[in-house]
C-alpha cells in the first residue's frame, strides 16, 4: 500500500514533468497535491527534525527515547534528520522513510559542513581574510561535493552572522566585521554549495545563519542577548542575510538570541514580514538547536505548547530538536490556535525544498558507496585546502625583514606546543576530518631539506584529547620544558614560535573574556625573547587575540588562524617565501579586551577623541581608540605605493557615476598580491553614519617595479542606506572616498550626490 502510494506520486511526478516545461507550476502542483493527501499528523512530522538518534545499519534500536523516535520516524512523523553521517547510515533512514511511512516522503538529511567535509578547509574567519570570494566560492563547492558524495544533502551554512566582539567564540564561523565585504562573501559561499542547480548530484542546500542578530550576544557570551536598533538591524545585521537570498539560498537558521526582547526562533517580524514577505523568500526556515523549546527559559512561552505556537506564528518553519512541533501541532490546529494553513505553508516550502534536490525522482541519489569511496580528501581537494590556506595567512608584523626565512644556512628553532599539533589546525567545525590529520608546521618546515631546524615544543598548551563537546583543559602550572626550548633558542639564528589557541577553544560555546594566548604561552614567548629576540610568531586561533605585548616586543608576526588540512604546509610555504602572503584582516584586532567591540566602521561621536591627553573627549584615558591592527590590515613581503589619487567629477547625479582611481606600484623586490580598497564617509545623514565603509576592492598582483592604474565606478546605489524614513536610499549631499590597502587610509577626496 505505502510502496504503490510513492510510486503513484513518482509516476505522477514523471509524467507532469513530461507533459509541460512550466517546471515550476509542476513543482507546486505536485506539492500541493502531496499535502492535500497528508494528515495534520504528518504535516507536523515534515516540520521535525531529528538528529542522528540510532545506529541505522546496526541493531533495532533500544530505549524508550530512541523508540519512540524510531516509530515516529515509521510513522511518517520526521521530515529530515541531521549529524548521520556515513551513505550506509543515511540510505537505511532514507529507506524507512521512504517505504515504510505511508506516504513514503523522502527525509532530508543535513549536517554542519562548516569549513569542509573530509578535506578541511581555513575556518571561515581565516578564509575571508584572502578575500578571494572565487577561492571561497570553490571550497564551499568542494566541501559540498564531498558531503553529496557522503549521502548529505544540507549544509547548516555559511553563518553570515556580522560580528565585532572578539569574545565571541563562533567569529571564528563569519566572515568578520563588514557588512559589504560579508555580502560578497555570503554569495559566494551560497553559490559554491548549492551550485547552478540544485538537482545537480553534487550540490547542497545552504543554509543563512543565524536570523538574526546572534553575533551581537552582549558581551560576547554564546547565546546572550542581543541590544541593537533597527538601524544597525537593518544597514549592518541584514545585508548578508539579503545576499544569500538574492544568491538563492533555500533555508535559513533562525537564532538562540533575544532581539528587541524577543527569540529570533518567536519573531514574526524578521521572519514572516521581512524574510518571507518583503524579501520574497519561499525556502524554508530551521529554527537552532532546541531554539523553540528554549523559549521557555527565555520566559517568552509559558511551556511547549506555546513554545510550538508562537514558533509557528512566527514563521519558523522546521523544529530542530525541540520535538515540539511534533507533539503539539496537531493539538494546536485542532483547538484551533494555529490555522492549518500555517502548517500547510511550512510543509509547502520544506517540500519544495526537497523538490528542487531531486529527491522525489531518487530518493537514494546522493547514497553511492562508490563516489564516497573515491571522492573524499582526494588530491585535487586538497590542493585547493592549500592554496585557501596560504591565501589566508595574515602577515601583520614584519620588522627587519625577518621574513621571509632563508632558505639555507641559518638555523631555526621551532617552538611552541602547536608547532606539531596536527589537531587544532582542523579548527572547530571539521566534520569528518580525520583526528591529528592536519600537516603540522613543524612538517611543513621539515620539508624545506637545506634547513637546518630543531624542534622543542616548550609548554604543553592543553590536556589530554580535545573534543567539541568539552571544555579544553589548559595548562596553566607545568613549564618543565622551558629549559629545553630556551636552549634550542639560545643555539640557533632564528626563533620561530608557533601559539594560540588549540582548535575548539574557538567556536560555539567558547567565549573567552581574556583573549590573550592561553596557558603559559605569553610567559614562554617572554623567556625565549629575552635570549634570542629574532623571533618568528605563528600565531593560530580561532578569532582576533589581544597581541599588545607581541606587537611590542616581537618582530615578526603571522596570523595563521586555523588553517584546516593543509595548515603546516601553507604556513611553511609563507614563512620561506614560496608564497608572499596577501591577507588582510576582516575583524579588527583589539589592544586589549577592554576596547572590545572595536571595528572600523564606527561612528565618530559628538567628542571624538584624537589623543589619550584629551579628557573629556571619547577615548579611554591607557589606549588609543584605534584597534592593534585594524580592518583590511596585512603586510606583504614587497612594498606597495598608492599615488595619483583622482576623481573625474565632485558631482554625482542618482542617474550617473563617476570614476575614482589611483596608481598602484610594487616598490619592493617581491611579486606579491594587494587588496586595493574603497572606502566611502556618508559626511552627513539622516542618522549618524559610520566613520567609513567599505564599497569595493580588488585584488590587484604585480611584479616588482610594475604599477597599474585602479579604477572604482562610483553611483547611487553605493550610497544607499537605511535611513530614518525606514527606506533604503541614497541621501544627497557631501561624501569623502578612500582608496588604500587598509582602513586607516586618511587621503580622501571629496564629492556630492545631487
Ligand atoms: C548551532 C548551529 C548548528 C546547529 C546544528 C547549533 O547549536 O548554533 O549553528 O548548525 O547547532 O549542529
Amino acid at each position: 500500500m505505502k510502496k504503490s502510494i510513492y510510486t503513484l506520486l513518482v509516476l505522477l511526478f514523471v509524467v507532469s514533468c513530461q507533459k509541460t516545461v512550466d517546471l515550476d507550476n509542476d513543482k507546486e502542483e505536485f506539492i500541493n497535491d502531496l499535502i492535500s493527501k497528508m494528515t495534520l499528523a504528518e504535516k507536523a512530522g515534515q516540520m521535525n527534525q531529528y538528529n542522528g538518534f540510532w545506529d541505522a545499519t546496526g541493531p533495532m534500536p533500544e530505549g524508550d527515547y530512541q523508540k519512540k523516535r524510531y516509530n515516529e520516524l515509521k510513522n511518517g512523523q520526521v521530515g529530515s534528520m541531521l549529524n548521520v553521517i556515513g551513505v550506509d547510515e543515511i540510505r537505511a533512514l532514507q529507506k524507512i522513510a521512504v517505504e515504510e511511512t505511508r506516504l513514503g516522503i523522502p527525509l532530508i538529511f543535513g549536517h554542519d559542513v562548516i569549513h569542509g567535509y573530509k578535506t578541511i578547509f581555513p575556518i571561515p574567519l581565516a578564509e575571508s581574510s584572502s578575500w578571494d570570494l572565487d577561492l571561497m566560492e570553490k571550497s564551499a563547492r568542494v566541501a559540498a561535493t564531498e558531503a553529496s558524495a557522503d549521502g548529505l544533502n544540507w549544509t547548516f551554512a555559511p553563518m553570515v552572522d556580522i560580528s565585532r566582539d572578539a569574545r565571541w567564540g563562533r567569529v571564528m564561523e563569519g566572515a568578520g566585521e563588514d557588512p559589504y565585504l560579508g555580502s560578497l562573501v555570503a554569495k559566494a559561499r551560497v553559490h559554491g554549495f548549492q551550485g547552478d542547480n540544485l538537482n545537480d548530484i553534487n550540490t547542497i542546500v545552504a543554509c543563512a545563519k543565524h536570523f538574526a542578530g546572534y553575533g551581537f550576544s552582549e558581551a560576547g557570551r554564546d547565546y546572550n542577548t542581543t541590544d541593537f536598533n533597527q538601524y544597525t538591524l537593518h544597514n549592518t545585521i541584514m545585508p548578508p542575510f539579503k545576499a544569500a537570498v538574492d544568491a538563492g539560498v533555500r533555508t535559513f537558521m533562525n537564532s538562540f538570541n533575544t532581539l528587541d526582547e524577543i527569540p529570533a526562533t518567536g519573531h514574526k517580524h524578521i521572519q514572516r514580514d521581512i524574510l518571507k514577505r518583503d524579501w520574497s523568500f519561499d525556502g524554508f526556515i530551521v529554527s537552532d538547536w532546541g531554539s523553540i523549546d528554549q523559549m521557555i527559559p527565555h520566559g517568552f512561552a509559558r511551556d511547549g505548547k506555546h513554545a510550538a505556537e508562537l514558533a509557528v506564528l512566527a514563521g519558523s518553519d522546521m523544529d530542530m530538536e525541540s520535538s515540539l512541533y511534533v507533539s503539539q501541532l496537531v493539538g494546536l490546529v485542532e483547538s484551533g490556535n494555529i490555522a492549518e494553513e500555517l502548517l500547510n505553508d511550512a510543509v509547502r516550502r520544506i517540500l519544495r525544498v526537497k523538490y528542487e534536490l531531486g529527491l522525489f525522482e531518487d530518493p537514494y541519489k546522493y547514497c553511492n558507496k562508490e563516489r564516497s569511496d573515491s571522492e573524499l580528501a582526494s588530491e585535487e581537494n586538497m590542493s585547493v585546502a592549500l592554496d585557501a590556506a596560504k591565501k589566508s595567512i595574515v602577515l601583520l608584523k614584519n620588522n627587519n625583514q625577518l621574513l621571509p626565512l632563508q632558505k639555507e644556512g641559518e638555523k631555526i628553532a621551532i617552538i611552541g606546543p602547536l608547532a606539531n599539533d596536527k589537531n587544532s589546525p582542523l579548527g572547530n567545525w571539521r566534520s569528518q576530518a580525520v583526528y591529528n590529520s592536519a600537516s603540522s608546521v613543524v612538517e611543513g618546515m621539515k620539508k624545506y631539506k637545506g634547513n637546518r631546524t630543531v624542534f622543542e615544543k616548550g609548554v604543553d598548551l592543553y590536556y589530554g584529547k580535545t573534543n567539541f563537546h568539552n571544555r579544553v583543559k589548559i595548562n596553566y602550572d607545568d613549564k618543565s620544558d622551558f629549559g629545553k626550548a630556551k636552549f634550542a633558542a639560545a643555539t640557533s639564528d632564528i626563533v620561530v614560535m608557533v601559539l594560540g589557541e588549540e582548535g575548539n577553544q574557538s567556536g560555539e560555546g567558547r567565549s573567552r573574556t581574556n583573549i590573550g594566548l592561553p596557558g603559559l604561552q605569553l610567559e614562554l614567548l617572554k623567556e625565549i625573547s629575552k635570549i634570542n629576540n629574532n623571533i618568528v610568531l605563528v600565531v593560530m586561533s580561532g578569532r582576533p587575540l589581544d597581541l599588545s605585548w607581541e606587537d611590542e616586543n616581537i618582530p615578526a608576526i603571522v596570523q595563521a588562524w586555523h588553517l584546516g588540512s593543509k595548515s603546516g604546509d601553507a604556513i611553511a610555504q609563507v614563512l620561506y617565501g614560496d608564497y608572499n602572503p596577501s591577507g588582510k584582516l576582516t575583524m579588527s584586532f583589539p589592544r586589549n579586551v577592554g576596547q572590545v567591540p572595536v571595528y572600523y566602521n564606527f561612528k565618530n561621536t559628538g567628542r571624538p577623541s584624537t589623543s589619550i591627553e584629551q579628557v573629556t573627549n571619547s577615548g579611554y584615558a591607557d589606549v588609543e581608540n584605534s584597534p592593534l591592527y585594524s580592518f583590511g590590515h596585512g603586510l606583504s613581503y614587497t612594498n606597495f605605493s598608492y599615488s595619483n589619487f583622482s576623481v573625474d567629477s565632485d558631482k554625482l547625479g542618482f542617474d550617473s557615476k563617476i570614476n575614482v582611481s589611483v596608481k598602484l606600484e610594487n616598490t619592493g623586490f617581491y611579486k606579491g598580491k594587494e587588496v586595493v580598497q574603497l572606502y566611502i564617509r556618508d559626511i552627513v545623514g539622516s542618522i549618524a553614519r559610520p566613520m567609513k565603509e567599505l564599497k569595493g576592492f580588488k585584488i590587484v598582483e604585480l611584479a616588482p617595479g610594475e604599477s597599474e592604474i585602479i579604477n572604482f565606478e562610483i553611483d547611487s546605489s553605493l550610497l544607499e542606506f537605511y535611513t530614518y524614513n525606514n527606506k533604503w536610499e541614497a541621501e544627497v549631499g557631501k561624501f569623502h572616498v578612500f582608496i588604500g590597502g587598509d582602513s586607516n587610509v586618511t587621503e580622501f577626496k571629496e564629492f556630492y550626490l545631487d
